[in-house]
C-alpha cells in the first residue's frame, strides 16, 4: 500500500483529495486541526485513514508527526507529500495590516516549506527505490500566476508558493523527486464562507475602500457561483501523482481559457482596466 502525506482535510479540496486516494487504495495520513475532525474522518474512511495533528505554523508538531510517520511506515517512506492546508482573504493592499501579512505567509507559505522539510527524509526513504514513484503536489492558485485586486496577500503567497515548488522540482531532481503545482480558480469549499464578512463587520470602515468592501462580498458570490467540485482538484491530484510525464503545473479552473489568456497573452493594463469595472460595478451597485 502506497502511504500519502495531506495537509488540511478537515474539509474542501484536502478533504475531497482524500476521498479520491482512499478510494484508489493509498494508506492517506492527514492533517487537521481539531480531534472532532479526526474522529469524522475515522468514521468515514477507516483504517486507510490516520490523522495527522498540527497547525502549519508550529514546528515542533509537524517535526513530531513526521518522526511519527516515520516509524509506521518504516523502510517504504512515503510517496507522496501534497501540500495543501490554507488560508484565503480580501483585503486592500495599502491597508492591510503587517500582523496579518506575515500570518498568511506564515501559514500558507512557511507552513508548505516546514511541512516539506520536516517529511523530506520520508520522500527519500520511498524515492531510493526507483521502480516507485515519490512526488510532491503543491496546491497554489489561480492567483499564483495572475492577481486579482483585493486579494493581494494571499496572491503574493502563493506566487512565493510558484516559487519554492519551481526550486523545489529542480533541486529534488537528483533524488528521482518530482514536484508538481496545482493551480485552482474557484473551487466551492469552506474556503468562501471563511471569507464572507459577518454581519457589521466590514474591514477598512475607515478608509476610502469602506463602501466597496461592504459591497465585496457580492465580488464572492460571483465567484463562487461559478465554482467547480473539489473532487475534480483530487482527481487531478491523483492523475499528477500516477502519470508517468505530468506537467509540472496545472490550472483548473471554470473558465480555463480566461486564466490562461490572463497569465500568457493578456497585457496587464488591459487586465487592470478588466478589474477597474469589474469592481466599480460592484462599488457602485445599489
Ligand atoms: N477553494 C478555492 O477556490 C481555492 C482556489 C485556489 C486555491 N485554493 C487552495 O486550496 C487549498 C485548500 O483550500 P480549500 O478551498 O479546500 O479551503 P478549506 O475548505 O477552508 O480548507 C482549508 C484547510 O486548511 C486547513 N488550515 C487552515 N489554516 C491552517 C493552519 N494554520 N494550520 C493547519 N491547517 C490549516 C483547514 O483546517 P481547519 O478546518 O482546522 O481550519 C482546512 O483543513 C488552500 O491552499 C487554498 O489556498 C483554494
Amino acid at each position: 500500500m502506497k502511504n500519502v502525506v495531506i495537509t488540511g482535510v478537515s474539509s474542501g479540496i484536502g478533504l475531497a483529495i482524500t476521498r479520491v486516494f482512499v478510494a484508489a487504495g493509498y494508506k492517506v495520513f492527514g492533517s487537521v486541526r481539531k480531534k472532532e475532525d479526526a474522529l469524522r474522518l475515522k468514521e468515514e474512511l477507516g483504517d486507510s485513514y490516520e490523522p495527522l495533528y498540527f497547525d502549519l505554523t508550529d514546528d515542533d508538531a509537524i517535526k513530531a508527526e513526521a518522526a511519527r510517520v516515520s516509524e509506521i511506515v518504516g523502510h517504504q517512506g512515503i510517496q507522496l507529500l501534497v501540500n495543501n492546508g490554507g488560508i484565503s482573504g480580501g483585503d486592500a493592499i495599502m491597508h492591510v495590516s503587517i500582523d496579518y501579512m506575515k500570518h498568511i505567509y506564515d501559514v500558507n507559505t512557511l507552513g508548505l516549506l516546514r511541512v516539506s522539510q520536516a517529511f523530506f527524509p520520508l520522500l527519500k526513504v520511498s524515492s531510493a527505490n526507483k521502480s516507485v514513484k515519490t512526488k510532491i503536489v503543491n496546491i497554489s492558485s489561480g492567483a499564483g500566476r495572475a492577481v486579482r485586486p483585493y486579494l493581494g496577500p494571499y496572491a503574493a503567497t502563493k506566487h512565493a508558493v510558484e516559487a519554492i515548488s519551481d526550486a523545489m522540482r529542480r533541486e529534488l531532481m537528483r533524488y528521482g523527486i518530482d514536484v508538481i503545482i496545482i493551480e485552482p480558480g474557484p473551487i466551492a469549499t469552506e474556503i468562501w464562507n471563511k471569507n464572507k464578512a459577518k454581519a457589521g463587520e466590514y474591514k477598512y470602515q475607515d478608509t476610502d475602500y469602506a463602501t466597496l468592501f461592504q459591497k465585496i462580498d457580492k465580488g464572492v458570490e460571483q465567484m463562487e457561483h461559478n465554482a467547480l467540485p473539489a473532487e475534480k482538484v483530487g482527481m487531478l491530484v491523483l492523475k499528477a501523482y500516477t502519470k508517468k510525464k505530468p506537467d509540472t503545473r496545472y490550472l483548473i479552473a471554470p473558465s480555463r481559457w480566461m486564466f490562461w489568456l490572463a497569465i500568457h497573452i493578456i497585457p496587464d493594463r488591459w487586465l487592470d482596466n478588466m478589474f477597474k469595472k469589474q469592481f466599480d460595478k460592484i462599488e457602485f451597485s445599489k
